[in-house]
């Protein structure tokens, strides 16, 4: 082979290479990317579905032995934050504030109910004990047209006698800060926040200011790790 020959053919080799990599790459351009992009964009929508579904996580905010002058704030700030919670009321407190109670029900809470006097059910017969409870339902039932049918029974503890014969959902808790003792809202705050998981319960008092500062703060701060506030019976029947 003539050098010149030689040359020829690599220039057309060249050439035909080159001629060969452009329609390939033609080819790319038209078909493949279009589908693959597609498919990738699908698959990135499904992946981030599936992730915020996994990372949902649910809580329930519980208020007892209110309602106080500090309830109606709470309100201000669940509502602003558009969360629903279950609000654990004493009958002689219910009276002192019924516009509050006629309030709660209308902004979508659950009232449930803590006695009427905030008695110790297991010091007392279970018929004055159950009487108690009766007579809280009678008034949050006559300000708010609704019987409650979760209960909160105070110190914890309650006949299952009364939970037949009263056809109430007795409701405890998962993590209590004890703001009551301690009344500060950083506390109450870093307290539940340590303690929280998903599917719980939290115990305040609406009571206390600092409760309400620290309800808020949680609030804030679990909103931002995907918590949802549900109400105990969103909780409890899912
Ligand atoms: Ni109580």
């Amino acid at each position: 082979m003539t050098p010149g020959r030689k040359k020829c053919l690599y220039v057309l080799g060249t050439v035909l290479l080159y001629l060969a990599m452009i329609g390939m790459n033609h080819r790319d351009k038209e078909e493949e990317p279009a589908r693959t992009v597609s498919g990738q964009n699908i698959k990135i929508e499904k992946n981030q579905e599936e992730a915020s579904y996994e990372e949902r996580k649910r809580v329930a905010l519980t208020f007892d032995d209110g309602p106080g002058e500090s309830t109606e704030r709470l309100l201000d700030g669940l509502k602003e934050r558009n969360v629903k919670a279950t609000f654990f009321v004493v009958g002689e407190k219910a009276l002192q504030y019924p516009k509050t109670i006629k309030r709660m029900k209308e902004e979508g809470h659950i009232i449930g109910n803590h006695t009427y006097s905030h008695v110790n059910l297991n010091s007392m017969s279970c018929e004055t004990a159950m009487e108690e409870v009766r007579r809280n339902s009678d008034l949050i039932e006559e300000l708010t047209g609704e019987r409650p049918v979760f209960l909160r029974p105070p110190y914890g503890e309650c006949a299952k006698k009364m939970k037949k014969e009263l056809d109430m959902f007795i409701v405890l808790w998962d993590v209590d800060p004890l703001d009551w003792s301690v009344q500060n809202t950083g506390a109450v705050t870093a307290s539940v926040l340590s303690d929280v998981r998903d599917n719980d319960t939290i115990l305040l008092h609406d009571i206390f200011d600092t409760s309400v500062d620290a309800a808020l703060q949680i609030v804030d701060n679990l909103q931002k790790e995907n918590y949802e506030f549900v109400t105990v019976e969103e909780l409890m029947f899912p």
